[in-house]
């Protein structure tokens, strides 16, 4: 058998009593594109932070190409050409797409004409329609992982690690970014590839690894094995087909009526355009489109983030064009971020002070100023239950939780609250199959 090109031996972590990763091995040849599937906190981001430095092991050995390596940061991984793009992206949103890329990897004085020129050219060849003197925050999801790939792709990465790349884009984009794996690899380089989604795996991947409880439990190749199969590989019980007996709800009154809801910067073009529609309770609304059309905004004008300038939005009969942002909490708008980490929760407050971030001047949880920490956790260990999010406690901090378990945290958050209308932007961002029923 010829040595694999990366490989992880007996690879265990330890988070205080959390088994995050337990004797771990696998390995990824040139050429091939390893799948990487598992429930949400099955200790697949973890692994892979591992891999790329982030977290050192508590146990276990890394090799490339059958020497045993020690990485220690992200930097001693770039060194052995190892790149990874992040479940949550870590770009500077006020910099541009080139000082984005080249950060940290430049000394001394910049040119910036050819740098730009060079990884414009890089865009082109991999097919990446960016602008390369655009800031991140003008660019969409879409777009900004492309730079974070370009990233990648400037260091020279040969084996490129993908946590949940396609959580958040559209069909389209998932297309192109396939076929840009395929190519990738086709070149001699590596690919490991974690995602939810298994028909992409059946499309992408060579081999798929399952890990379940921090373990691996499934190591299989594509042409062995189907979606059934590995549905069943990843979940403990087996997914039951909801019951969703017979769809008896019927639209009652109009719960949100938005009238010519226009939204223009000034001096540019607009962002929202004369944009009319009623929703009506008992209604599931949704809104799709490539992204950076002015779904967005449109959510954002609706909880009060963006001001309109013109046109009117209703709430149960009541205008709330111009209120704040709480007082359309309180009248019963919960919101679900697409960007969890920077919209949805403090990553450094722990779960029941999270849950307390939009209550916060609720009677119910202060008295004179005082907060009742008891009475919190002990409904954010209720609500921890009943959304089923894996987490040590209450007291456990936003950060220390698996992706798929924030965004279930931030569900529950907002169901507790009882609104009358949820906006949910990219709501299965990141949850298993086994959580998306739900
Ligand atoms: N920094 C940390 N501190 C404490 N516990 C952590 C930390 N990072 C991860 N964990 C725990 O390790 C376990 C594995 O988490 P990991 O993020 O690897 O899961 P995952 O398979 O990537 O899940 P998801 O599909 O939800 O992203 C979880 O129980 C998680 O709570
Ligand atoms: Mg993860």
């Amino acid at each position: 058998m010829s040595t694999p090109f990366f490989e992880l031996k007996n690879i265990s972590k330890y988070f205080a009593k959390v088994i995050a990763n337990k004797d771990v091995s696998l390995s990824v040849d040139r050429g091939e594109v390893l799948a990487l599937l598992g429930e949400n906190g099955a200790g697949k981001s973890t692994c892979m932070k591992i891999l790329y430095g982030l977290y050192q092991a508590d146990e276990g050995e890394i090799f490339k190409e059958g020497e045993r390596i020690s990485i220690r940061t992200p930097r001693d991984a770039m060194r052995y050409k190892i790149s990874m793009i992040q479940q949550h992206f870590s770009l500077v949103s006020a910099h541009t797409v080139t000082e984005n890329i080249i950060l940290g990897n430049v000394k001394g004085k910049i040119n910036w004409k050819e740098a730009e020129n060079t990884i414009q050219q890089l865009a082109h060849r991999y097919g990446f329609n960016v602008d390369v003197r655009k800031k991140i925050q003008d660019l969409s999801v879409g777009e900004q992982q492309k730079v974070e790939i370009l990233k990648s792709l400037y260091l020279d990465a040969n084996l490129l690690i993908m946590d949940e790349p396609t959580a958040v884009l559209t069909p389209q984009e998932i297309d192109n970014l396939m076929e840009f794996v395929e190519n990738y690899s086709r070149k001699g380089n590596a690919v490991i590839f974690i995602t939810h989604k298994l028909k992409e795996v059946m499309h992408v991947a060579n081999r798929i690894i399952v890990m379940r409880s921090g373990r691996i439990h499934g190591n299989v190749l594509k042409e062995a094995t189907n979606e059934m199969e590995l549905s069943r590989m990843m979940i403990e019980h087996s997914i039951e087909e909801l019951d969703k007996g017979e769809d008896k709800r019927e639209a009652g009154e109009v719960c949100l009526s938005v009238q010519g809801l226009t939204v223009v910067p000034r001096n540019e073009v607009p962002l929202l355009h004369d944009v009319d529609f009623d929703i009506h309770k008992g209604e599931i609304f949704g809104i799709a489109g490539v992204s950076g059309n002015g779904q967005q905004e449109l959510c954002m004008t609706l909880c009060g983030a963006m001001k309109p300038t013109s046109g009117s939005i209703l709430l149960n009969n009541e205008d709330i064009t111009h209120l704040s942002i709480r007082k359309r909490i309180t009248l019963g708008i919960g919101y679900v971020p697409s960007d969890r980490h920077r919209y949805g929760m403090v990553m450094d407050m722990n779960l029941s002070e999270n849950m307390f971030l939009k209550a916060s001047y609720s009677k119910e949880w202060n008295k004179n100023g005082i907060i009742n920490r008891k009475k919190l956790a002990e409904t954010t260990s209720r609500m921890l239950h009943k959304y089923d999010v894996k987490a040590p406690g209450p007291y456990a901090l936003a950060r220390e939780l698996s992706g798929g378990n924030q965004q279930k945290a931030i569900v529950g958050r907002e169901m507790a609250l009882e609104p009358d209308l949820i906006i949910a932007v990219q709501p299965t961002r990141g949850l298993d199959v086994g959580a998306i029923e739900y």
